[in-house]
């Protein structure tokens, strides 16, 4: 049986000493993990310290976003070449702060997860509807507009490097977490765009937007569901512990 995954997005917080402190933690508690991986996304800058405290470990460390090109004149970038460079496992891309604060376009995100595929780095794709997209029933329509883009990079030689994060934008640090119901639908539909456009493909899902230790059970239940992308609790050791706990027991 292929391990849960459990992924922690750190987003702009902690400076390089306080990441340390909370990954050597991450390090103890996963040491002898039998069904779960763990990958965490600190900032650029913390980045080659938390690096430096995962020597031994298997825990993934990866980028919250990427640039295609290797190198050049893209101030305030990081390519996912570096990020490869320094012993990155995977990078997030798509997700919704840089799409819907940050601006990104559709086609930028293409282009980045393409860049992460190339660089043989895991691409953690971030995708979901926003609150009004919901409500105007187009649900559908948004996984298929930010899905089938990505899908069309996707080939035989690099489907392993694929994990899709689905993140309805209106459950990211709202507290609201999505219906079981929701989420069964929207994983059903996922499934169904892999299997028209990449038969061979078998994309981890993880289900991200206010996943906490009262409701991760429940959501890891859903079948289809590999894990889940994490915020706010993967920057409370409280929290991530009860998280990952569920993890090896379910
Ligand atoms: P949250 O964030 O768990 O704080 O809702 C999830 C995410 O942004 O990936």
């Amino acid at each position: 049986m292929s391990k849960h995954l459990l992924i922690g997005n750190w987003k702009m917080n902690l400076l390089p000493e306080d990441a340390s402190k909370l990954i050597s933690q991450y390090v103890s508690l996963t040491k002898n993990s039998n069904r779960t991986q763990v990958g965490i996304a600190p900032t650029f800058l913390a980045m080659s310290a938390v690096i430096a405290e995962c020597n031994s470990s298997d825990l993934w460390i990866g980028g919250q976003n990427a640039h295609q090109e290797n190198d050049g004149a893209f101030t305030g970038e990081v390519s996912a070449s570096m990020l490869q460079a320094i012993g990155c496992a995977f990078s997030l891309t798509g997700h919704s702060e840089c799409r819907h604060v940050l601006g990104e376009s559709q086609d930028l995100i293409t282009k980045r997860s393409s860049g992460v595929l190339d660089n043989q780095l895991k691409l953690v794709y971030c995708f979901g509807e926003t609150l009004a997209e919901k409500e105007a029933g187009n649900r559908s329509k948004v996984l298929q507009d930010q899905l089938l883009p990505i899908m069309e990079l996707i080939n035989e030689k690099n489907h392993n490097q694929l994990i899709l994060a689905y993140e309805p934008v209106w459950a990211i640090g709202t507290g609201k977490v999505a219906t079981i119901q929701d989420i069964k639908d929207s994983v059903l539909e996922i499934n169904e765009i892999i299997k028209n456009t990449k038969p061979f493909c078998n994309a981890a899902i993880l289900y991200g937007g206010s996943v906490k230790p009262d409701n991760y059970q429940q959501i890891l239940a859903v079948q289809g569901v590999s894990g889940a992308l994490v915020g706010g609790a993967s920057l409370k050791y409280e929290q991530f512990l009860e998280l990952y706990k569920i993890s090896e027991n379910c």
